[in-house]
């Protein structure tokens, strides 16, 4: 596979078989996408790990726990066009795909929550990062995210990012006895797509590139 696959082939997967996953072959994507850069080197990312028995373990510590507010702005208060229908649009392709209407907040509901659950993924990471960091180690963490959610595709798994993990971050912290000057930016849930799921037909759109580049 090249990276032009690689980045052709990963999508968000929001239903996945319950095949394990290895941990040796975590650790190994975990330390290849750590070769991303990041701006002075200084690699800001901070990475825990559910697999296995933890996913077990995580997934009943969570089931009595409640969502709190989310621990950041996910989306500035007023999205503003052209960013404002793109994120409606794929809320639309997905509701879609599962025959939930627009009336049905309980079926919206229902979906959202599969989040908590990483969609059945059997492993998962938390990325996180320390609260001093600003917008440009945010940004190194998000450049870890994607090589990361590569390298699995390229190991024949799939991913899905989850900042919804925001609305959990006292528990994730708890869980995970992480040290109080981190804050969580977003879970992944990592595993095989469960292909036959009408969830994962879902082909989410792009701008053309005249909307987002200008060339001088
Ligand atoms: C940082 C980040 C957080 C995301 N959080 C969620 C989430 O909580 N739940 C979800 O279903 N999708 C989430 N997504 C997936 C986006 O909806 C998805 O990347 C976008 O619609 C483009 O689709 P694609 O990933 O299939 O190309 C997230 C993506 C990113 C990059």
């Amino acid at each position: 596979m090249d990276v032009t696959e690689a980045v052709n082939r990963r999508k968000s997967v929001r239903a996945f078989l319950p095949d394990p996953v290895d941990d040796d072959l975590l650790a190994e994507l975990l330390t290849k996408a750590s070769r991303s850069p990041s701006g002075g080197n200084v690699q800001p990312w901070r990475i825990y790990v559910l697999n296995g028995d933890s996913m077990a373990r995580f997934r009943e510590f969570l089931s009595d726990r409640e969502p709190g507010p989310s621990a950041y702005d996910i989306y500035p208060p007023k999205l503003h066009e052209p960013y404002r229908s793109s994120r409606y649009k794929i809320g639309e392709q997905m509701y879609a795909s599962i025959g939930i209407e627009r009336e049905d907040k309980a079926g919206r509901f229902a979906q959202f929550a599969k989040n908590l659950d990483f969609f059945g993924a059997p492993a998962a990471i938390f990325c996180f990062i320390d609260r001093v960091m600003g917008p440009p180690q945010w940004s190194d963490l998000g450049m870890f995210l994607q090589t990361f959610m590569l390298l699995a595709q390229e190991a024949g798994l799939d991913t899905c990012p989850q900042e919804a993990w925001a609305v959990h971050e006292p528990a994730v912290m708890e869980f995970g006895d992480v040290p109080e000057e981190l804050r969580l930016f977003c879970g992944v849930a990592i595993g095989k797509a469960d292909e036959e799921h009408p969830i994962n037909s879902v082909e989410s759109e792009r701008e053309p590139l005249d909307v987002f580049a200008t060339f001088l």
